[in-house]
């Protein structure tokens, strides 16, 4: 009877699991439940009127499911991946001549590669899409890898970075960088340092890049207050615009050299004050107490005190 009711309530448990992690409809479990793997950014970020450049790269869960010598197309869905229940949320397949939306996979598919160019961006197409393989009878989507594309009309500030101390007679290395979602395109970066900076473009480790320029600057303190303003300059529409924007940091160069040695100077002189007038203290109590006997000081010095108490 009791190993009944045991069983019965771990079976009541079991059916209550089993419900919470089948209900229909319910979310995939990942990334188990996918079938394709892809290394994409989760985030990125672009501009209206530019591009933007997907680095992605893909593997089947079964290696062997994939074959790179088949003929093989790439989807991009948005917002949902049941492309039978909202067919009109494919909004690209390399396999059609014309899509809805301005892709372009310009990787090479069958060695795995989905990198993606997408290009004449506008706000709305700021959404979560996903990614699908058709590789003959191995056709999967990347469930568990939505990609969030967001897309502004105007370009993030680039940001200025200070490597080491703000100190007069430091060397110091000064690097403004601005975000660069389209590298066919990449932004012009100018400053009030020297003209002759180049910019140059980083790919990161997540393959997206970067536009960077760079100097080395000795400090002195002609340079405190000195406001360094970085602008970077994007040219959208095929080039019939440009968008624009600046970052400004204020150098604040402590003089280390001069204030520095005084403060020195005034603290080493209160330590040889403080040490004296301690060792002369020192001195006056032990003179008063061995060459006086205690008698004398009574005759003497406390006579005085005892008066006048
Ligand atoms: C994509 O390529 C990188 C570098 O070769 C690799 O480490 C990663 O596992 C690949 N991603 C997938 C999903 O296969
Ligand atoms: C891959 O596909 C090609 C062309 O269909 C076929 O000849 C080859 O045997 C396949 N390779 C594997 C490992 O299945
Ligand atoms: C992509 O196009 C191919 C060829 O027209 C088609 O068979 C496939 O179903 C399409 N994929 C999706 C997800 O619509
Ligand atoms: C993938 O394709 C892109 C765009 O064509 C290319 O720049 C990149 O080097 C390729 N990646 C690999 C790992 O081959
Ligand atoms: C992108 O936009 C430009 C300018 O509006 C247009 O000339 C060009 O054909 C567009 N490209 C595509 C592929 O839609
Ligand atoms: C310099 O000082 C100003 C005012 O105190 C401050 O706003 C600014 O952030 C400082 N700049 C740096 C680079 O620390």
């Amino acid at each position: 009877m009791r190993l009944m009711a045991a069983l019965s309530t771990n079976m009541l448990t079991v059916n209550m699991l089993l419900s919470v992690f089948f209900l229909p409809g319910a979310l995939p479990a990942c990334p188990e439940d996918s079938d394709l793997f892809i290394t994409a950014p989760r985030n990125m970020k672009a501009l209206s009127g530019s591009c933007l450049q997907i680095p992605c790269n893909f593997s089947a869960k079964v290696a062997e499911a994939f074959n790179g010598s088949r003929t093989t197309f790439g989807v991009w869905m948005k917002r949902d991946h049941k492309f039978k229940t909202y067919p009109k949320d494919v909004i690209f397949n390399s396999s059609q001549a014309v899509n809805p939306y301005p892709m372009k996979i310009t990787g090479n598919l069958n060695e795995k590669n989905c990198t993606t160019l997408f290009y004449n961006l506008t706000t709305t197409y700021t959404n979560r899409y996903f990614f699908r393989v058709e590789n003959e009878q191995f056709r999967k989507t990347a469930i568990c890898y939505p990609l969030q594309i967001t897309v502004t009309d105007s370009p993030p500030s680039p940001t200025i970075e200070i490597s080491g101390e703000l100190k007069e007679k430091e060397s110091v290395t000064i690097t403004c960088s601005a975000f660069t979602p389209c590298p066919h395109s990449p932004p012009k970066l100018t400053w009030n340092l020297q003209q002759d900076a180049h910019n140059k473009i980083e790919e990161n480790t997540d393959r997206t890049f970067t536009t960077k320029i760079q100097k080395t600057i000795t400090l002195s303190d002609k340079q405190d207050g000195y406001t360094i303003t970085c602008s970077s300059i994007y040219s959208v529409n095929e080039g019939q615009n440009v968008k624009s924007t600046e970052e400004k940091v204020t150098l604040n160069v402590s003089c280390h050299g001069k204030l520095a040695d005084v403060y020195i100077i005034v603290k080493a002189v209160g330590i040889v004050m403080l040490v004296s007038t301690v060792v002369i203290f020192e001195w006056w109590i032990r003179t008063r107490h061995s060459t006086k006997p205690v008698k004398d000081s009574a005759e003497n010095g406390c006579r005085v005190f005892e008066l006048s108490s």
